[in-house]
């Protein structure tokens, strides 16, 4: 699916690792959400959001420091009505664009995607779907479909292992095939505002079954099912394996809905705010994302272990991970 551009790579070493900037800006483009996921806790949080022009100045200034894409995620993007100004921004200063979204809204407002260039769509399953995220899947399959009708690049849905959708695995693979799109899995994570009772009952209790499951995953993958994953961070997921060296805080630039720039989504340590510039804060925080960064144990969201795996040049990985 990827479509290697050698300038593409070029330009994100040169950003990566000999200018050391991040080049993707990965924001909470609005504070609000119309699910309330049991596993998440971003919908719990109440914080203001950014004015729409601060949002545009935040872009005039992530491109002015060499970030080249735009992701738009918490806590739900399809709720924030300047979406379409505000991709559209980023497209006009030649970034690349990218959106997570539940899909909830998706059918009512496909139009308003024309300058998203990555749709990502969160889809943990079919029978455990309504148990999961509480609507019935026929509204997210249907926005999908619709979204299929009008955007150009691949679509991705996202899904997130857990001890609730084991058996929807396979059956979802499928389905990405037979809706023309591509699936991505990861792990549940353990985060620390879901309280034990809920997570005692969503998390994976049959290993085995698990294990086997993830197996399927990667025999899938190998038989040409559209699976973005690598196989190394596939088997990591299996093994329950995080020993990466964690570069996602060197590659993505995190800013909440009230313009704090964080560390990354675990460790969500305040690193500044956006009015004290990008750069100043890049520059002085450079120590503390380091540390931060050595004493985390790891995680296994795909964004941040398969970008630190591609950062490192892992072959694996540059061969068959499949999103942008
Ligand atoms: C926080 S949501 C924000 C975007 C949008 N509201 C959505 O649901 O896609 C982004 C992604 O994080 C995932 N997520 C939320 N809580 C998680 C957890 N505890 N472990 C793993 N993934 C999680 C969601 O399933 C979704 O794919
Ligand atoms: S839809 Fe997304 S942000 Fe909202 S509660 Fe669910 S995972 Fe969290």
């Amino acid at each position: 699916m990827r479509t290697f551009s050698p300038i593409l790579a070029l330009r994100a070493l040169w950003q990566l690792r000999v200018r050391k900037r991040p080049i993707v800006l990965s924001h909470g483009i609005n504070a609000r959400c119309n699910m309330h996921c049991e596993f998440c806790e971003y919908w719990k949080e109440e914080t203001e959001e950014m004015e729409t022009e601060e949002v545009l100045k935040l872009l005039d200034e992530a491109r002015s420091f060499g970030i080249r894409y735009y992701n738009a995620w918490t806590v739900e993007p399809l709720l924030r009505d300047e979406l379409p100004q505000i991709m559209a921004h980023a497209h006009s200063l030649g970034m690349i664009t990218s959106m997570i979204t539940n899909g909830k809204l998706l059918k009512q407002r496909v139009h308003d995607l024309n300058d998203v260039d990555y749709l990502s769509v969160s889809v943990d399953g079919i029978d455990a779907y309504k148990e999961i995220r509480g609507m019935d899947p026929e509204v997210v399959f249907e926005g999908i479909r619709a979204a299929v009708n009008v955007c150009t690049n691949p679509i991705l849905m996202n899904c997130v292992i857990s001890g609730q959708n084991l058996d929807d695995i396979d059956p979802l693979i499928h389905k990405a095939q037979e809706l023309g799109v591509w699936i991505s899995f990861e792990p549940l994570n353990e985060l620390e505002g879901i309280g034990n009772e809920i997570w005692n009952r969503i998390k994976v209790k049959d290993i085995d079954k698990y294990e086997n499951i993830i197996n399927l995953i990667i025999t899938r993958k190998k038989t040409g099912y559209p699976i973005i994953n690598s196989l190394t961070y596939l088997k990591m997921v299996r093994d329950r394996n995080m020993d990466f060296n964690c570069r996602a805080s060197d590659i993505i630039l995190n800013i909440t809905p009230n313009g704090n720039i964080e560390n990354c989504r675990i460790k969500t340590e305040k690193l500044g705010h956006i009015s004290d510039g990008l750069e100043n804060v890049w520059n002085r925080s450079a120590k503390k994302r380091k540390k931060i960064s050595q004493e985390c144990n790891g995680c296994l969201f795909f964004g941040y272990v398969e970008g630190s795996l591609l950062y490192d040049l892992k072959p694996e990985v540059m061969a068959h991970y499949e999103w942008i």
